[in-house]
Formats: C-alpha cells, structure tokens, sequence
C-alpha cells in the first residue's frame, strides 16, 4: 500500500499547486527505486525497454523494429501482426479464465448480466459475423451509439477482430453530432439502440439516429439493438434488428481474427480541440495495446482477484482503454453500469461497490464533489470494505476533493491514483504506479510520469520551468499509445500537437512541478474546456451558436464550478431589431442540446451589446474569463496582439458593469 505522506501535513502545506506563498511540504523523497530503476532504463534504452513490454502480448508474427521514428510520426513494432480482440477474449478462453467473469453488467433499473470470458467470447464471435454478414471488412469504418449495455464493448471487439474501425459516439450526442462524425468517417454502418435510459427516462437513440442518416449519404445499413422496448421505425433493408440477425446464435460461424498490421487503425475517437469540428484522434492495434496493457498494470496493481470498476461512460477515451481494452486484455472482471451516479437514489454507486465487492474503483473529480455535497452518510451505509484502490481521471483533483474521497470512498486505507492523460495520449501518462511500487501521494499531484514517458513543463521557450513554476506540459519522445493522425487531417495533427514545441508533443495542459519532482496538472493553456470531465472547445460551442438564427456574434468563456469544475458561460450579441428575452434565452439553449448535446448546456448567458475585441479583431478571451468568473484580470503584462493595457482594462469595466436588460442570467 502507498503511504500517504499528505496526512501528515498541515492544512495548507501542500495544497497550493500555483505556488502562492511559501509551501514546504517536508517532504523530500524521489519516487521509489523500482520505478526510478524502471523510468530510467525506458529513457536510455526505449527500444529495449518497450520490446520487453510487447512481449507480454500474444502476436501472430512480432516486429522486425520496436519503433520508426518519421517525426512527428511514430510507428511502432513495426512488421507486427496481432489482434486487440484475440487478447481481450480469445488468449483468457485458452486458460481456466474461460469460466471468469468478464462483465457484470449492472442496467439502471436494476437489471443484472453477468458475462464470462466464454459468454464474452461467444457474443464478440456472432456480431462479428453479423457485420459480416452486412459487408462489413476489414479496414470499413463502423459507428457506435450505444448506451451502456454490454452490446458496446461486444461491438467494438466485433469491430476489432475483423479489422474493421470502429468509432464510438457518446450517447449523449446530437443528431448532428453522429452526422458529423460519421460523415468524417465515411462509415457505413451504425449500430444502435431503440432507446436507452437517463434518469428513469428514455432517450430515443433510434429516432436520434435516423435524423443523423438523413444528412448522412454514405449508410447503408443500422443495426438496433433491443433496450427499452418502445417504437422504433425501422426503415425496410437499411435497418435490422439485432436479435433477427443473430437469430438463435446457434447458426452463426465463428469468426477468425484477423491478424493485423501493429498500425492498423483500431478506433477513431472524436475529440475537441481549439479551433473548428472535433478531430478523429486514431489509434493503431500494436502500440496502443502494448501501452494499454503495461500502464493498466502499473497504475492499478490488477490481481486475478480484483473486481474493476469504472464509472465512464464507454463513449470517452477513459471508457476505450480503461474499460474495454486494457482491463479485458488482462482478463479482468470488470464493473459495468448503465445509469447515473446518483439515480434512483444515492445509494445506487455504493450499492454497487458493495454488491459486487469492488476492489478498484475508478472516477471524475466532478463525481467525488457531487458525493461530497450529498455528504459522507450515504457511503457509510455501505460496506465498502472490499475497496483497495482508487482513482481519479478527466480533471485536476482539488486536494479537499482528494481528501474527501481518501477519508470517506476509501477509509484511509486505499491509495489514489490521480491519473493524467488525454484522448491522444491512448493511455495513463501521469500517476502513481502502485504496480510498480507505492511512492508517497500528496492531495492534488498525479505524481510522476509512467516509465516510458518523457514528460516536462516548459516556458514559452521551450526551456524547462523551475520548481512550482507554471509551464506547459510537454512531452519528449514518442510512446506506444500515442495517437497516430487526425483522421484525414495529417496538418491538423502537425498543428495542434506538434508544432508549439518543435520535437515535443505538445498536450494543451498547464502544469508545474514542485521541489521533489512531483506533477501537479493545472489545467487547460488552450480554448479548450472540462465540464464535468467532459473536454468541449470553445470555438464549437461557438459556432453552434451562431448558428441560432437571432445570434449576430457569440463568445464562450468557462468559469469555476464547484461541481462540475468548469461550467459554461456564454456572451452573445443579437441581430439588429433583437431583443434579449427569457423565451430567446430558452430557445438558445434547447438549439445548443440539439446541435451538441446536453453536454454544452450553458449555465449563463449574457446578452451584450458588443463582444470585446483587440484592434485586430481577435476577442479578448481573458476579459470574458475574468467577468464569467468574477475575478480580477490579472497580469497582463505579456498581452498578445497589439492590444493596450488599458483597452483591456476598459472593456472587462465595461461588461463587469453588466446590468439589467443585458444581463440574463442563466
Ligand atoms: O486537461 C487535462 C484533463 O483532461 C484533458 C484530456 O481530456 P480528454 O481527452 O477528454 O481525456 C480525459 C480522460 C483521459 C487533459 O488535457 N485531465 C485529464 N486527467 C487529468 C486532467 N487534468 C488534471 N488531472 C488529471 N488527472
């Protein structure tokens, strides 16, 4: 078990990650000596180092070079042949494992399946077949949007294992938002559902969906999947039940994997970024399981015991890799859960944990404080004493946070592992490797870089920070899970990743490191923000509002929550002969659900008469951050552009004065 050193601290010793004041944590230790030994061997020898790691995976033919380095493009093990599928399922059916549980799928209302490897092995082989039998191949795109059901993870092994792409797209999303993405993709197959539920209540995926292939030319057929039971129009020849296809399952052929280049696109994940449509990060089969599989084991410390549960939705990257593709590598059982966190009671996650006798547990910030403001009796009802290990992902942990669910979650036995990474990354980048060996935690820092991974906070130069000095995260060499394009965007990849700090990997992220080498993420440096752990760009939620038909121009700035983190903020101009009204507020906002999804609800919007702008045209982002937070401007000395000082200080006067017919709050 991991000491934790904070416990010892006082309040306020090591809580300020921005380095205010003085802040001596007493603490001086270097991570452990196994993880030091380990980190230091993957920096001097990497080929080596990652060729031990690839070992652990079955592959039909292993690769004549651990890594090619065409920068900034990284292709790994290069001359590999292997299958994500094959070592999710088909390596743990050889084995006693054919009899583990694989899935224990838990359905809102209460509605239980319990997979095992075998069960699983058995479903991932018919809908394999299935989308064969529709014309799916190898190297097809095949969209995903499915709600929590163990169909989703089935489907994306199905994909998997006759080399076809899948690209998943939370259930969450909008009718424009599949079209989007499956326009990008050029797929033609979405698999779906008739419904799935939210709050007791049912969302219509199917009725979603076929709004989506009205703007989508390339789909020839969608598969339903039965959930919830209502009316699904089913459109003759394009649309299929699932349960018809796979009739009594007896008839369908297995199906062989098929034995994959290590570069073989396994997944397209839609993901935000400054500018524009969200981008189709890709991760390859080889690089991306062999890091999937090392990284899981060093951060959760799995056993063949453990019972694995985490509380994302399959739809995010967190889901892909942390509970598809890295937990079922391992042949782990894993927790699966359909509804929220705190629905029909809340009770419900605690339930769970006991029910099933959870030994890992893995979550958002933003649910830990939505625990924390119902209070510490619910989980005490529990008995949560099967618990050995827990985490945090999506967003910086505020050391109350931390703490909370270190007392409370976790009874002060249990470590955290507070784990930084992004979609791009594929895997865990930045935390506590109880794997490998525990090192001290403090309350709010992911600690140290996985072995492997060349991590820095730099200045704008480039030049490496000074201890709690704020900088940009970056990272030095290429790694296994790293993405390997945006999805028929090679120059958006260059852009965005790596031309900021030429020869690093560019992550987006604020960061700092203390005096004992510690990481502490201190959030977004771009137009990006994280609502409830959700990443949604400012320049999206932008465009769609303008186009709503009143909207002349549109800003959007993200404030502190305490809940969810980051909340959404919008500043809007109105067409000539507009007037700012509740109904207009409400039709704006149902316009936003319905082109994004519920994801980009504003919590405010502000109707002003003119949106601050630098000379150049530019709006002034950090005026509207400072009124949406109401706080302070700030330094301003390193002003970009030619904007003065003063005109700065002049128009954040100006909205801060924000009043009546101008200001509706939301
Ligand atoms: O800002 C960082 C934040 O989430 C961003 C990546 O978002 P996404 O691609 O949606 O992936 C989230 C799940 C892996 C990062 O750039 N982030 C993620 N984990 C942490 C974090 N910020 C602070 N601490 C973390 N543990």
């Amino acid at each position: 078990m991991a000491q934790v050193e904070s416990n010892k601290q006082q309040p306020g010793s090591a809580d300020t990650p921005d380095g205010a004041g003085s802040l001596d944590t007493g603490v001086r230790v270097w991570p452990s000596k196994r993880y030091a030994e380990m980190h230091r061997r993957s920096m001097e020898d990497p080929q080596g180092f990652w060729s031990d790691q690839a070992r652990k995976l079955d592959w039909y033919k292993t690769w004549d070079r651990v890594l090619d380095w065409d920068a900034p493009y990284a292709h790994w093990f290069v001359g590999g042949k292997l299958n994500a599928s094959y070592q999710c399922v088909d390596r743990h059916v050889k084995t006693w494992r054919r009899s583990k549980v694989a899935i224990y799928w838990e359905g809102e209302a209460g509605e239980t399946r319990v997979l095992s490897y075998s069960t699983l092995f058995r479903e991932v082989n018919h809908c394999a077949a299935v989308l064969q039998k529709l014309g799916v191949q190898k190297g097809d795109r095949v969209a995903l949007y499915l709600p929590m059901v163990p169909e989703l993870p089935i489907f994306m092994l199905a994909c998997a294992r006759i080399g076809a792409t899948h690209t998943v797209i939370f259930s969450g999303f909008s009718a424009q938002s599949i079209a989007d993405r499956v326009n990008d993709t050029g797929t033609k197959l979405i698999v779906t559902a008739d419904g799935g539920y939210r709050r007791g209540k049912v969302v219509a995926l199917k009725e979603i969906t076929d709004e989506a292939v009205k703007m989508c030319p390339s789909v020839e057929k969608v598969i339903v999947v039965k959930r919830t039971g209502q009316k699904a129009p089913m459109k003759e020849g394009r649309d299929f039940w699932l349960s018809d296809l796979l009739g009594d399952g007896e008839s369908q052929p297995k199906v062989k994997p098929e034995a994959l280049d290590s570069a073989h696109p396994l997944y397209i994940l839609y993901t935000s970024g400054t500018t524009g449509k969200p981008k189709g990060v890709v991760h390859g089969t080889g690089g991306y399981m062999v890091y999937n599989h090392s990284a899981y084991q060093w951060v959760f410390d799995i056993k063949e015991d453990s019972v694995y549960w985490c509380t994302a939705d399959v739809g995010w990257v967190t889901g892909h890799s942390c509970i598809v593709y890295a937990p079922l590598s391992h042949g782990a059982a894993i927790v699966l859960y359909e509804g929220a966190p705190d629905y029909p009671s809340v009770h419900r996650w605690w339930d769970i944990v006991q029910k099933y006798g959870v030994t890992i547990f893995y979550t958002s910030p933003t649910a830990v404080r939505l625990f924390m403001r119902y209070g510490p009796e619910w989980p005490q009802k529990h008995d949560m004493s099967s618990l050995e290990l827990l985490g945090s992902v999506g967003e910086p942990i505020n050391p109350e946070a931390w703490r909370w669910y270190y007392k409370y979650i976790g009874g002060e036995r249990c470590p955290i592992v507070d784990t930084w990474w992004q979609t791009e990354t594929g895997g865990i980048m930045i935390s506590p490797t109880p794997g490998i060996e525990p090192v001290p935690l403090k309350p709010g820092s992911a600690t140290f870089p996985l072995p492997g991974i060349d991590a820095a906070v730099v200045d704008s130069d480039g030049k490496e920070t000074l201890p709690r000095q704020t900088g940009y995260l970056t990272i030095r060499k290429p790694w296994p899970g790293m993405l390997v394009d945006i999805y028929g965007a090679p120059d958006r990849y260059k852009e965005a990743y790596w031309s900021r700090f030429p020869g690093s990997y560019y992550t987006g992220d604020f960061a700092m490191r203390d005096e004992d080498g510690y990481f502490w993420l201190l959030g977004r440096a771009d137009e990006v923000l994280k609502v409830a752990g959700h990443r949604i760009g400012t320049a999206e939620v932008e465009d769609a509002v303008v186009s709503y038909p009143d909207v002349a121009e549109a800003a959007v700035a993200g404030k502190p929550d305490p809940v969810k983190g980051e909340a959404i903020v919008l500043f809007v101009t109105l067409k000539q002969g507009v007037s700012a009204s509740p109904a207009l507020k409400d039709g704006l906002v149902k316009h936003l659900r319905r082109v994004i999804g519920p994801v980009a609800t504003p919590d405010e919007i502000y109707f002003v008469d003119s949106l601050p702008k630098t000379r150049s045209g530019k709006i002034m982002r950090r005026v509207l951050k400072a009124v949406a937070s109401e706080q302070k401007l700030g330094d301003l000395t390193t002003l970009e552009d030619e904007t003065s000082v003063e005109e700065v200080k002049r128009a954040y006067e100006s909205l801060k004065g924000l009043s009546g017919g101008v200001k509706e709050k939301g």
